[in-house]
């Protein structure tokens, strides 16, 4: 692995659902500027280990982010290895469709258990560390859908929307010492694009293309790497998708 040089050299990062798509291409991309990246997963483990080799060797770290507990273990076990966390990216999430009418307390739960509640907790288990050590740097993936309903992902947007006022909130609590800011993906596949919808996205997006996880972990490599006086920001990496 070739290492760019970057003033992300030799700080340790989490990444969660890092095993593939989105969260992989940041561990990479992190990994690639001389970050110690910790890779976090769910279920693809044989994923995360093929990511954590991308990323010139680094380790792998299993929890459930649904439950609370597993959190707590998840940050117990990264600190025990590295000593320190600099860098945490709140990358997992889940997604589904549903018509509002039908969405029932278990679906809205299912979402709403890792969007959410999960990045909290993944936020108070860094906060914690990073005060203790004099600072760090937490950036939140939240999504174009925090920014603009989406019809049948009423929850799902509500969800992520959630996520930009906790961002906001916990760079209030936790200034000055840790920043807290959100990157907001737009269109960013990561397979051949067949649903309509996801097509409509596309041709309506100025820069008139789907975006690359490349895109979204620039923008993640910028929150972690500068000054703490930038903090509570959302930035849209969509093609202008969001100004329209
Ligand atoms: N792709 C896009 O176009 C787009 C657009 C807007 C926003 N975003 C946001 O960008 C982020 C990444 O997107 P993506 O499309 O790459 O996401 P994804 O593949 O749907 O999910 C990322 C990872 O989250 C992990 N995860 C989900 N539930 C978990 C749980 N209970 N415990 C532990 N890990 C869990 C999964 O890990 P395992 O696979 O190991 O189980 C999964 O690989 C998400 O926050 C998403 O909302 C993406």
């Amino acid at each position: 692995m070739e290492t760019i040089p970057s003033n992300l050299a030799g700080k340790v990062v989490l990444v969660t659902g890092a095993a593939r798509r989105l969260g992989a291409g940041i561990a990479r991309y992190l990994a690639a500027r001389g970050a110690r990246v910790a890779i976090h997963y769910g279920s693809r483990a044989a994923e995360a280990r093929d990511t954590a080799a991308a990323c010139g060797g680094v380790p792998v770290f299993q929890a459930d982010l649904s439950r609370v507990p597993e959190i707590a273990g998840l940050f117990a076990r990264v600190e025990a290895h590295f000593g320190r966390l600099d860098g945490l990216v709140n990358n997992a999430a889940r997604f589904t469709r549903f018509d509002p009418l039908k969405i029932t307390e278990a679906d809205w739960d299912y979402i709403h258990d890792v969007n959410l509640k999960a990045t909290f907790f993944c936020c108070q288990e860094a906060a914690k560390r990073m005060q203790a050590q004099g600072g760090g740097r937490i950036v939140n993936i939240s999504s174009l859908g925090a920014l603009r309903p989406w019809a049948e992902h009423a929850h799902y947007c509500a969800s992520k929307a959630g996520v930009v006022m906790l961002t906001r909130a916990l760079a209030k609590a936790w200034a000055p010492e840790i920043s807290v800011n959100s990157v907001a993906p737009g269109v960013i596949p990561f397979e051949e694009i067949g649903a309509p919808d996801v097509q409509d996205f596309i041709r309506a997006t100025p820069a008139r293309r789907a975006g690359a996880a490349d895109e979204v972990a620039e923008a993640v490599a910028f929150f972690l790497s500068a000054t703490t006086f930038i903090t509570g920001q959302v930035v849209a990496v969509d093609g202008g998708l969001s100004q329209r």
